[in-house]
């Protein structure tokens, strides 16, 4: 089922908080019946990106996938969000669908914004899985880099993210050797907004860093990388995993940053096994 949320935000608010919003203006589709899990995009796509774990879940598991405001069928968010607006997003989704408790997964920028919902409203999180993140916050570089592609999305729209992001987000073989997931990602990336691409990347940028939380983490957690992942490397998902007590991780071989895209399989089998066990 898709419901996608009429456009709310008919005027930009600086800083306007969830809270003063009559809805949350967040898009989502929800399939298949039994424990919820609500899973969390990267960026810049939307959670078509989820497809593959879509099918290999449903049977089973109610599964919930929102697209973040400003990507995918959402209406754009008030400027300049941050990575806790994200989060609340969410929060108000699962009020809306009457889920007390979820197994929270997001790959990239998604486990950014599971990070804060665990910040947040820890109580409302039963399981997590942390796919191709990171913990620490950006280096001044990566910061320079997130406001110089904000100008030229603003400038030149979403188009130019094909070129920008297309290398760093999947291995070197995924790019020669599946052009089916080249087009995809292409696809998700062209759905997105710019006002949406744009205040993603200022929450990004200033998101706090989430090393603190993890050696406070009690719930049962996955965290899953891809072996050629130039944004969060094996390194960088080894060290959030011994953080976390009790993780279980695991690298995915011949994936990059979008494993659950570029290795569905290897992604999907780590998956089942880490929610049968719950
Ligand atoms: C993502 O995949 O969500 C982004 O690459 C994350 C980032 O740029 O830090």
């Amino acid at each position: 089922m898709y419901v996608i949320r009429k456009k709310r935000y008919t005027t930009v608010r600086r800083g306007a908080s969830v809270a003063e919003q009559s809805n949350i203006p967040m898009s989502y589709s929800e399939h298949g019946q039994g424990d919820p899990i609500v899973l969390l995009h990267a960026f810049p796509l939307n959670g078509r990106m989820w497809e593959p774990q879509v099918s290999a879940l449903k049977e089973r598991y109610r599964v919930v996938i929102p697209d973040y405001p400003g990507f995918g069928n959402s209406s754009n968010p008030p400027i300049q969000p941050d990575i806790d607006y994200f989060a609340e997003c969410v929060r108000e989704l699962l009020d809306d669908l009457g889920l007390e408790r979820v197994v929270l997964g997001g790959l990239s920028m998604g486990g950014y914004v599971a990070f804060a919902c665990l910040r947040l409203f820890p109580e409302r999180i039963s399981a997590l899985i942390l796919a191709n993140t990171r913990p620490d916050p950006d280096s001044e570089e990566i910061r320079k880099n997130r406001d110089n592609m904000a100008r030229r999305v603003s400038e030149d729209g979403v188009e130019i993210l094909v070129e920008m992001q297309m290398e760093r987000l999947l291995s070197p073989n995924t790019l020669e050797n599946n052009q089916e997931v080249v087009n995809k990602v292409e696809t998700l990336m062209l759905e997105s907004s710019p006002d949406g691409v744009v205040a993603a990347l200022g929450a990004m940028r200033d998101r706090p860093n989430s090393k603190p939380l993890l050696p406070e983490i009690e719930v049962p957690t996955l965290v899953v990388g891809g072996v050629e992942d130039a944004i969060s490397s094996p390194e960088v998902m080894g060290a959030l995993a011994a953080d976390i007590p009790g993780s279980i991780h695991h690298t995915i071989s011949g994936a990059g940053h979008l494993s659950n895209m570029e290795a569905p399989e290897e992604f999907n089998d780590v998956l089942r096994n880490f929610l049968t066990k719950l």
